[in-house]
């Protein structure tokens, strides 16, 4: 599957293997690096683990939701080592089984054992009083679609939107697993207009489950705009493979943190008539931009309203002078890297992906 995406969309893959580097925020340590990072000027939470085993794959969203919670926090590093891989780490620890989460206090080698319940907010709160910080785990606010027999046609089989259903029961463990992911995928996109992420109870509401021949769960049927029979979804379950599919299927350029891609916003049949755009003389430049408007003029939907978004970039070039793409990109960079919402974030990443190609 990785291969085929590879073949497939290689520039889209470059950007998925971006946004997964920083997804992570837990440190990987090992037996080169424990030393220099563990005991040293802020206290360190490792988790000693094996690839391979059960425990530690669940444990494994938790922890990262964790990591997150504590990114800002620079007296406390979460750290994890694979223990297949750096087996004397793990030795000279005393671990002996996995997962083994540790404690080691600033400046300290000697670790006191976790032995709270392995959960995000079992593990903030126990280093709130080691390490003397202050995290809360910010719950997501939910943003997948509840669906019942009440709203089911009325938000599936809308036709102007593009739906991803999982149908799954309140006792299945791997629906269990997948919650806090499948949160995620909604959060991600969230402001998606044409985008909904959705759930049903399908073991309370066995009719619907039936109708569209669910028999396990979880099951995961996808309803684009054009076809609402309901095609089995049957692309891989972490978060990185939901976003791709939804993004190669719905036309969105997010990645993991629903941040806007570099992709997001551009026309590739404008990108001609841009390069002309750019290179002419300023006589030249409003015969162009007449074109650039009649072009304009023929896209639809969302394409639209970024073509129109061209219009308006390219007539504050013509105003604003040769450097006006340059600064604007400077200025829009500058305020993306404070905290702006992420509706500005998206404002933002839009009309710098396009002023990139007018520069
Ligand atoms: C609609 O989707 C179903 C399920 O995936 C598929 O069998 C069918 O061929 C599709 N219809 C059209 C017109 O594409």
């Amino acid at each position: 599957m990785w291969i085929s995406r590879m073949l497939g969309v290689g520039a889209m893959t470059f950007v998925f293997l971006i946004s997964t580097a920083l997804a992570n925020d837990v440190v990987v340590l090992t037996k080169d690096t424990f030393e220099e990072e563990v005991g040293k000027d802020r206290g360190a939470l490792v988790e000693f683990y094996a690839p391979w085993c059960g425990h530690c794959k669940k444990l494994a969203p938790e922890y990262e939701k964790l990591a997150t919670s504590f990114r800002k926090t620079n007296t406390i590093l979460i750290g994890k080592v694979d223990c297949d891989e750096h087996k004397s780490v793990c030795t000279k620890y005393g671990v002996s089984g996995y997962p083994t989460i540790k404690w080691f206090p600033k400046g300290s080698l000697n670790p006191k054992k976790f032995e709270g319940a392995r959960t995000a907010e079992a593990l903030a709160a126990f280093l709130n009083i080691e390490g003397g910080t202050n995290v809360k785990i910010p719950s997501l606010p939910p943003s997948v679609v509840i669906l019942s027999p009440d709203n089911f046609d009325k938000v599936v089989l809308d036709e102007t939107k593009d739906v991803l259903v999982e149908f799954y029961a309140p006792w299945c463990g791997h629906c269990k697993a997948l919650a806090y992911t499948y949160e995620k995928v909604a959060a991600a996109f969230r402001l998606e207009e044409d985008v909904v992420i959705a759930n049903l109870d399908a073991d309370e509401y066995k009719d619907l489950a039936e109708k569209y021949d669910v028999h396990s769960y979880p099951t995961f049927k996808f309803f684009p705009k054009n076809n609402k029979t309901g095609e089995d979804y049957v692309g891989g379950r972490d978060m990185d493979d939901f976003v791709f599919f939804i993004n190669a299927r719905c036309g969105t350029n997010r990645d993991e943190q629903g941040q806007l891609t570099s992709k997001a916003g551009i026309v590739p049949s404008l990108d001609g008539l841009v390069k002309e755009f750019v290179s002419a003389n300023d006589d030249e430049k409003k015969i162009v931009f007449s074109r650039l408007v009649e072009k304009v003029n023929t896209l639809k939907g969302s394409t639209a309203r970024y073509g129109n978004l061209y219009l308006k970039l390219a007539k504050s070039s013509m105003v604003k002078g040769a450097d006006y793409a340059k600064n604007e990109i400077q200025r829009l960079e500058g305020m993306l890297r404070k905290s702006v919402s992420a509706a500005k974030a998206d404002e933002f990443t839009l009309k710098k992906n396009i002023l990139s190609i007018f520069v």
